[in-house]
C-alpha cells in the first residue's frame, strides 16, 4: 500500500459515494440499505481512499472465530492496482486480532477476476451453493471459498 492509500471505518455519510461505485461495479449491487443494515449491525466495514477519493471498500462479520467477507470491491478504473489486496489484507488482520481462525466468502462461479485473486491469496474452494445468486438468465451458482488464517 503505498502511502496516498488510507483505509478508514465506512460511515453512513459514505454511502452515497459507496452506492456510486457499488451500482458501477455490480449487474446486481448491493442496495443502500443492505450497507446501512451492515453497519447498524456493527459489522466491521472500511473505506479505501486515494488521494482522498474512495476507492473501493469492504464489509466483513466475525463471529465464533470465523471471518465472513460480504463484500469486498474495487472501483472499475483502479482495479488491479493492489486496492483490493490492501482491503483484504486489512480484514485479514482484524480477523486474526479478533480471534478468527478461518476466513470464508462466496463469489459467482463467472466471476474469474475475482477467483484468480483469491486463490493467489490462499483461498481455496471447499463448496458450492446452488443458484445462490440472481443472473441475466436466471441464477447462478457461488463458490465457497476458505483460508486458513
Ligand atoms: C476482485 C477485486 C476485489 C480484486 O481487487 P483488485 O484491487 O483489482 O486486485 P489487486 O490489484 O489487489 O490484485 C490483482 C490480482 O488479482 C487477480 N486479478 C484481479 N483482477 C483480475 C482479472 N481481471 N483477471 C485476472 N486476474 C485478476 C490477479 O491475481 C492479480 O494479480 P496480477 O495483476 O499480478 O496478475 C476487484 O477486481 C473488484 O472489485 N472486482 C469487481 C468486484 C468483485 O468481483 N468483487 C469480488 C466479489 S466476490
Amino acid at each position: 500500500m503505498n502511502s496516498l492509500q488510507l483505509i478508514s471505518p465506512m460511515e453512513g455519510h459514505d454511502l452515497d459515494q459507496i452506492m456510486l461505485l457499488e451500482r458501477s461495479i455490480y449487474a446486481f449491487p448491493w442496495t443502500c440499505g443492505n450497507f446501512s443494515d451492515s453497519l447498524a449491525s456493527g459489522y466491521s466495514a472500511w473505506l479505501l481512499k486515494v488521494g482522498g477519493q474512495i476507492c473501493g471498500y469492504a464489509v466483513m462479520l466475525v463471529a465464533a472465530e470465523e471471518a465472513q467477507v460480504l463484500n469486498i470491491s474495487v472501483a472499475p478504473l483502479q482495479q488491479r492496482t493492489g486496492i483490493g489486496s490492501a482491503l483484504l489484507a486489512h480484514l485479514r488482520a482484524l480477523a486474526v486480532a479478533g480471534g478468527g481462525s478461518r476466513m470464508f466468502l462466496e463469489v459467482r462461479r463467472s466471476n474469474e477476476a475475482a477467483l484468480a485473486f483469491y486463490r493467489r491469496r490462499g483461498f481455496r474452494q471447499i463448496g458450492e451453493r446452488r443458484g445462490y445468486y440472481p443472473a441475466a438468465d436466471g441464477r447462478e451458482d457461488a463458490l465457497v471459498m476458505e483460508l486458513a488464517l
